[in-house]
């Protein structure tokens, strides 16, 4: 079978050199498409390909109406709202994610952000620290997990909101739980946010919210932009010179963020909290390996468009 990388943010070469042999030994052909400039060139290179590994790329319906071998196509990494689900459905499209594998690159990216915004930016002005302060979680998965126990190493109280999750499996996994926004935003001087983009989810975190937290919080966004309504976030830093919001995913209004807020907003060049060596290493071949185990054996367990 043919692969296809298809990576506009690049894989670190350790992982791609890792992918290429696994693939190769499953007996399949393996191309390359590393930072492609436009979309067009994706649709371009998928003509003739039997399964696509993808990281943030965005397999639309154009591309899947372009790839007619097309058989599986595997996120390398946990969120897969880039991925038009029901289009790859209807072209009998398996897609899979590899959960749980670049968990701990984006874990360690929140709990560097927040130290950062309380070091004001690693500018001489005073800051804070983080000990003692309480972190609330939302959304207890591979994430948030590894967020709680790295928060709570540093000495931090940790809550968690997760609907998924019943109080014994939040407080297996370290956490106090709560069962309301409103409970999570209000006790949280810091607020790391591990919800999937969803129609439920997007512009979800708001005025009402944001402005629920306690004086001096910070908003920590390693999930997704589209989940915060941007308008309202501007909003309740205008009305709360107290409040902080730091970001792995630019806001569509960060430049009008920075120039209202300054060192109150920080926004990552581009998203990075799954750029590691150790995470792409892992999520790359993860996604190697699931795509060798399908055509060989059919197995399906990470589908998430059954
Ligand atoms: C994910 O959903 O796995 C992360 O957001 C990582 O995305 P990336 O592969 O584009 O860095």
């Amino acid at each position: 079978m043919k692969v296809l990388i298809a990576t506009q943010k690049p894989f670190a070469a350790a992982a791609v050199a890792g992918i290429k042999d696994i693939l190769e030994k499953g007996g399949h052909e393996v191309v390359l498409l590393e930072k492609y400039a436009e979309q067009a060139d994706f649709v371009k290179a998928v003509a003739d390909v039997n399964a696509i590994i993808i990281r943030s790329d965005k397999v639309t319906a154009e591309v899947l109406d372009a790839a007619k071998e097309l058989k599986i196509v595997v996120r390398a990494g946990a969120g897969y709202d880039n991925v038009d689900l029901a289009a790859a459905s209807a072209h009998g499209v398996v897609v899979m994610n590899t959960p749980g594998q670049n968990s701990n690159a984006v874990a360690e990216l929140a709990i560097a952000m927040m130290i950062f915004m309380a070091r004001t930016q690693f500018t001489p002005a005073t800051g804070s620290e983080v000990q003692g302060k309480t972190l609330g979680i939302q959304a207890f998965g591979n994430v948030g997990r590894l967020v709680g126990a790295k928060a709570k190493a540093l000495g931090m109280k940790v809550k968690a909101l997760d609907p998924f999750l019943s109080d014994e499996q939040i407080a297996a996994g370290g956490a106090e739980p709560v069962h309301t926004l409103d409970e999570l935003y209000t006790g949280s001087d810091y607020l790391s946010l591990h919800i999937p983009a969803l129609p439920s989810t997007i512009g979800s975190i708001g005025y009402d919210l944001i402005t629920k937290m306690p004086k001096g919080a910070t908003l920590v966004n390693t999930a997704r932009k589209e989940v915060i309504d941007e308008a309202g976030l501007e909003k309740a830093l205008e009305e709360r010179p107290d409040l902080k919001y730091v970001t792995d995913v630019a806001p569509d209004n960060l430049a009008v963020l920075q120039e209202k807020f300054g060192l109150r907003v920080f926004a990552t060049p581009k998203k990075m909290g799954a750029q590691t060596a150790e995470a792409n290493v892992n999520a790359g071949l993860a996604a190697a390996n699931q795509i060798v185990d399908y055509f060989a054996t059919g197995n399906t367990r990470f589908q998430v468009n059954k």
